[in-house]
C-alpha cells in the first residue's frame, strides 16, 4: 500500500500524476532533433562499406558533386587536415570518425555528402558508393578465432599491439572459489551465448549542428542522452580548432527513445558538425532505420562459460563465470572507466554465495564497435541472465523445484546491508516476499500440477522464475567516471514570487516521465503543486552539469539532487517565515506546503507567502530570491529487484510458442509514481521479451549482416507481447534522501531469463538444460526433433 504525504492537489510522491509531457507527445507535437528546421540548413547522408574488412583503393568525389545541389564530399583524408578523422570511445579507445584507407565493418563510414536537399544528398550517395573501389580483405568476425595465430592483426594502428586482445579483467578470490569448486558436492556447468543485439528506438539518431561563424558559437540540436559530457567531448576533442566549451550548446531535445544506445558519440555526429564548422551554414543528418540498424552501437555478444557449486542440500557455495566478449572493431562500450565489463560483477544476483571468482577477455572482429549500456545498467541483463539460468540449471540437477531453490539461497532480509563475494553493498532488499507474491499471483502449484498432467499427455508447458537484483545510480563519484567526468547528478531549482517553480537537471528524460516525476519530487518536498513545477533537461546553456540518463540512474542521483535543492530551499524558507512570523525558527514546525508555529496552527506562512516574500519582503541582509542548486553524489548504487514468473505453452507438433501468464514484482523502494513505474514495467516487459525471443544481429562469415532491417531484425508487436500482471513490494533504499531506487531496466534484464526458464523448464523432462536466448520456435523445433518428439 503507498501511502501519500501530500494531498492529490498537491501531487507529491506517491500519487499516478498523468503525464505532463504527454500534452505535447499525444497531440504529435513533440520537438525532435528532426523537427529542427534553420534557414540555409544542409543536408548530409553517409556512404558506407559493402564490406567487413576492405582497403579503400579509391574514392571518386567528381561523381557526386556533379549531381545539381551537392556541395561538399567529405572523406577521411579531408578531416584528417584537421586532425579530426580519429576520436576517441568512451572507453579510450580509438574510432574513426572516416577512414582514410581501410574499412573495419560492413555498414562504416567512408565519406559524406553535403547537398541543398535531403533526397539529392541520398541520390549522390548512391553514385558515390558505386564508385567507391576496394580491395576485399578476408574478415575477422568469430571472436573465438580473433586470438588465433593466423587472425589479421586489426588494429595495427594501436602501437604495441601484437594480437586482437582488447583486455583482460577479472574479479574475485579464484583460489576461494577454487577451492569451493573442489569441496562441491554437485557442479552444474553450462555455455550460456548472449547475441549480439541492437537498440530499436523508435526514433534514429542525428543532429542539426550550427555553426554561427560571426559569433564562433556552435549549437548542436542532437539525439543524445548525456548532453552535458558530449559538449565537453566535443570541446576535448574539436578545441585545437577553436571550439572552446564555452562557444558548444548542446541541446537534446524531445527523445524518441534511447535505452543505451544514444550515450555514444556516433561518427555522423562529428562529420556533421565539422561540415557546418568548415562551410559555416546549418547540417542536418537524420540516420535511416537501417543505418541505425547495422552501424550503430549493439549491447552483449557475451560467451559465457557459467558454473555454480553447492552441497547436495542445494547450498550454493561458489560461482565462476569466464566470458569472450566480442567488441567489434573498436571498444565502444558505455561502460564507467573502471568497469570494463560494466556492472557484470553483480552476477551473484539475489543469492548469498560465499565465493564467486569471473574474467572476461575481449577482443577485437570486424563488427560494428560497442556495446551500450542497453536495456540495463551496463551488462547486468548478461549476468542476471547468467546467474538466472544457472540457478535452473542446478535446480534441475539436484531434482528440486526452482522456486525451492532459490528461497533457500536468498539473502536473507537481516543479512543487509550485504556484501557480496564480488564486493558490491547492496542497500537493502527482502527477495522471498516478492518471489511468494509472484507465485501466488500466478497460483504456481495448481500450474505444477498442471504441468505434471499435461506431460503425462505429451503436452508442453514451462514455468520460468527469474528473481533478479539490478545495480543502478552510478556514481558513487569514486569509483564511477566516463573519460574521467565523475559521475554525480545535478538540480537546480527556482522559486518564482508567485510560489510557482521552474527545475533543471543533468539527466534528460527520453520517454520516463521526468517532467512528471521531478516535479512530485519537488512537490512532496515544497508543498508547491508539481503541475506548477516546470521541468526542464537537455540545454547545456541552461541547465546545471550532469551526466545524463541512461542505466536508471536519473532517480537515484538527480532525483536525489531534487530532494536536496528543495532541502535548501526549505532551509531559507524556514528563516523567512521566522521573520514574517516574528517567532525563532526553532519555534517552526513544516507539514508540505507551510511553515507554523509549534502548538499554535493557526499562525502559518505557506511556502507561496513565503516566495512572494523572498522577493518583496525578506530580512534586511539576507540575499533575496527562492532558488538552490545541489550536484548528488550518491554513497552508494541502488539495488532494485524483483520476481518474474512467466508460463510458456509450446505445441509439440510445431513448436510454436505462447507466453500464457507473465507475473512481474517489482521492488524499487518508494515510488515516486505509480503509473509511470507500471507503465515502465509494461514497456521494459515487452523489451525483455524481445531478446528472449525474437532478437539477434547475424553475421555470416564475411561479415555480411544478414538481417539488417525490421523485416528480418524481429521485435515484438502488441500482437505478440503479453497481458502484463504486475504487483510490487517496497522496500526502501536506506541511502537515498526519498528512499527511492531506479526501476527502468529492472524488467528488460529480469525478464529475458524468466522466458528462457519457462522454454527449458517445458523441456526439462527430456533431458534439455540450456537453450540460447532467442529461445526461437525453429531451435525448439529443432530439439522436439532431436528428442523424438517430433518425428
Ligand atoms: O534514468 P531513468 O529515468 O531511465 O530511470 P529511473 O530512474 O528508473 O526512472 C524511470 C521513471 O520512473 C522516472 O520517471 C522516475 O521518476 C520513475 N520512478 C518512480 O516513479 N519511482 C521510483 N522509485 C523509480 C523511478
Amino acid at each position: 500500500m503507498i501511502m501519500c504525504k501530500t494531498s492529490k492537489e498537491i501531487g507529491g510522491m506517491g500519487h499516478s500524476l498523468k503525464r505532463k509531457e504527454d500534452a505535447r507527445f499525444i497531440r504529435g507535437l513533440g520537438k525532435y532533433t528532426d523537427d529542427v528546421q534553420l534557414p540555409g540548413m544542409l543536408y548530409m547522408d553517409i556512404a558506407r562499406s559493402p564490406f567487413a574488412y576492405a582497403k579503400i583503393k579509391s574514392i571518386d568525389k567528381s561523381v557526386a558533386m556533379e549531381i545539381p545541389g551537392v556541395l561538399a564530399v567529405i572523406t577521411g583524408e579531408d578531416l584528417k587536415q584537421y586532425n579530426l578523422h580519429w576520436m576517441p570511445t568512451l572507453m579510450s579507445d580509438t574510432q574513426m570518425v572516416l577512414p582514410t584507407d581501410t574499412v573495419m565493418y560492413q555498414a562504416q563510414e567512408v565519406a559524406a555528402v553535403i547537398a541543398t536537399d535531403r533526397y539529392i544528398a541520398a541520390d549522390a550517395v548512391q553514385a558515390l558508393e558505386n564508385s567507391i573501389e576496394y580491395e576485399q580483405m578476408k574478415p575477422l568476425i568469430d571472436p573465438h578465432k580473433a586470438l588465433d595465430a593466423d587472425a589479421p592483426l586489426l588494429r595495427p594502428d594501436k602501437e604495441g599491439r601484437t594480437d586482437n586482445h582488447i583486455w583482460h579483467w577479472q574479479t574475485g578470490d579464484q583460489e576461494a572459489t577454487e577451492q569451493a569448486f573442489d569441496e562441491a558436492d554437485v557442479v552444474v556447468k553450462e555455455q550460456v551465448y548472449i547475441p549480439r543485439i541492437h537498440v530499436a528506438s523508435i526514433e534514429t539518431c542525428g543532429c542539426v549542428a550550427s555553426y554561427e561563424k560571426a559569433e564562433g558559437k556552435l549549437t548542436v540540436w542532437m539525439t543524445t542522452q548525456a548532453p552535458h559530457a558530449i559538449r565537453t567531448v566535443i570541446a576535448l576533442v574539436a578545441g585545437h580548432v577553436g571550439l572552446s566549451e564555452e562557444r558548444i550548446r548542446v541541446i537534446s531535445p524531445d527523445i524518441g527513445g534511447g535505452f543505451g544506445g544514444k550515450v555514444p558519440v556516433y561518427p555522423g555526429y562529428v562529420i556533421a558538425i565539422a561540415a557546418s564548422f568548415l562551410i559555416g551554414k546549418p547540417v542536418k543528418w537524420i540516420e535511416d532505420r537501417s543505418e541505425n540498424l547495422q552501424a550503430d552501437s549493439f549491447a552483449r555478444d557475451y560467451h559465457m562459460t557459467v558454473e555454480l557449486a553447492s552441497t547436495k542440500e542445494g547450498k550454493m557455495t561458489g560461482l565462476r563465470i569466464k566470458t569472450l566478449a566480442d567488441h567489434g572493431y573498436t571498444d565502444a562500450a558505455a561502460n564507467p572507466s573502471k568497469f570494463p565489463s560494466g556492472l557484470f560483477s553483480i552476477v551473484t544476483g539475489s543469492y548469498d554465495i560465499p565465493t564467486a571468482f569471473t574474467e572476461m577477455d575481449a577482443v577485437y572482429t570486424n563488427k560494428p564497435p560497442g556495446g551500450v549500456a542497453y536495456r540495463c545498467s551496463f551488462r547486468v541483463t548478461e549476468a542476471v541472465h547468467a546467474i538466472e539460468r544457472i540457478t535452473d540449471v542446478l535446480a534441475q540437477k539436484l531434482g528440486r523445484d526452482p522456486a525451492d531453490l532459490r528461497f533457500q539461497n536468498f539473502i536473507q532480509k537481516d543479512q543487509f546491508p550485504y556484501r557480496s563475494a564480488l564486493g558490491w553493498e547492496y542497500d537493502s532488499g527482502d527477495y522471498a516476499p516478492a518471489l511468494r507474491k509472484a507465485m501466488d499471483m500466478v497460483g504456481y502449484e495448481e500450474l505444477r500440477k498442471e504441468q505434471a498432467e499435461k506431460r503425462v499427455r505429451g503436452e508442453l508447458m514451462g514455468i520460468g522464475i527469474s528473481s533478479f537484483t539490478e545495480i543502478v545510480g552510478a556514481g558513487p563519484s569514486k569509483d564511477f567516471d566516463i573519460l574521467g567526468i565523475k559521475m554525480f547528478d545535478s538540480a537546480e531549482v527556482r522559486i518564482h514570487p508567485t510560489g510557482k517553480a521552474i527545475a533543471r537537471f543533468g539527466t534528460k528524460s527520453q520517454g520516463q516521465g521526468h517532467e512528471t516525476t521531478y516535479a512530485q519530487i519537488l512537490a512532496e518536498e515544497l508543498g508547491i503543486p508539481a503541475m506548477h513545477i516546470q521541468i526542464e533537461e537537455g540545454d547545456t546553456d541552461t541547465a546545471p552539469y550532469g551526466l545524463g540518463t541512461y542505466a536508471s540512474r536519473s532517480t537515484p542521483t538527480a532525483g536525489a539532487a531534487a530532494a536536496k535543492a528543495a532541502h535548501k530551499i526549505r532551509d531559507k524558507a524556514r528563516k523567512i517565515a521566522a521573520y514574517l512570523l516574528e517567532v525563532s525558527e526553532e519555534d517552526l514546525e513544516w507539514e508540505p506546503g507551510k511553515f507554523f508555529v509549534k502548538g499554535a496552527p493557526e499562525r502559518s506562512k505557506t511556502i507561496q507567502d513565503i516566495a512572494f516574500a523572498a522577493y518583496t519582503n525578506h530580512p534586511q541582509g539576507m540575499e533575496a530570491g527562492l532558488e538552490a542548486t545541489h550536484y548528488y553524489d550518491p554513497p552508494n548504487l541502488t539495488f532494485p529487484f524483483g520476481s518474474y514468473i512467466c508460463v510458456m505453452d509450446i505445441d509439440p507438433k510445431t513448436a510454436e510458442m505462447k507466453i500464457r501468464r507473465f507475473v512481474a514484482i517489482d521492488d524499487c523502494g518508494n515510488i515516486i509514481n505509480p503509473m509511470i513505474v507500471t507503465g515502465q514495467i509494461h514497456g521494459g516487459l515487452a523489451m525483455g521479451i524481445a531478446p528472449a525471443m525474437y532478437e539477434e544481429l547475424i553475421y555470416d562469415d564475411d561479415g555480411n549482416i544478414l538481417n539488417g532491417t525490421f523485416m528480418d531484425y524481429l521485435l515484438p508487436t502488441s500482437v505478440e507481447t503479453p497481458n502484463w500482471e504486475t504487483g510490487h513490494t517496497i522496500t526502501p533504499s536506506p541511502h537515498h534522501p526519498l528512499g527511492a531506487k531506479g526501476v527502468a531496466e529492472s524488467p528488460t534484464v529480469g525478464a529475458p531469463p524468466a522466458v528462457a526458464n519457462a522454454v527449458v523448464d517445458a523441456l526439462s523432462h527430456l533431458g534439455v538444460t540450456h537453450v540460447d536466448i532467442p529461445v526461437t520456435p525453429f531451435k525448439v523445433w529443432k530439439i522436439l526433433k532431436e528428442k523424438g518428439v517430433i518425428s
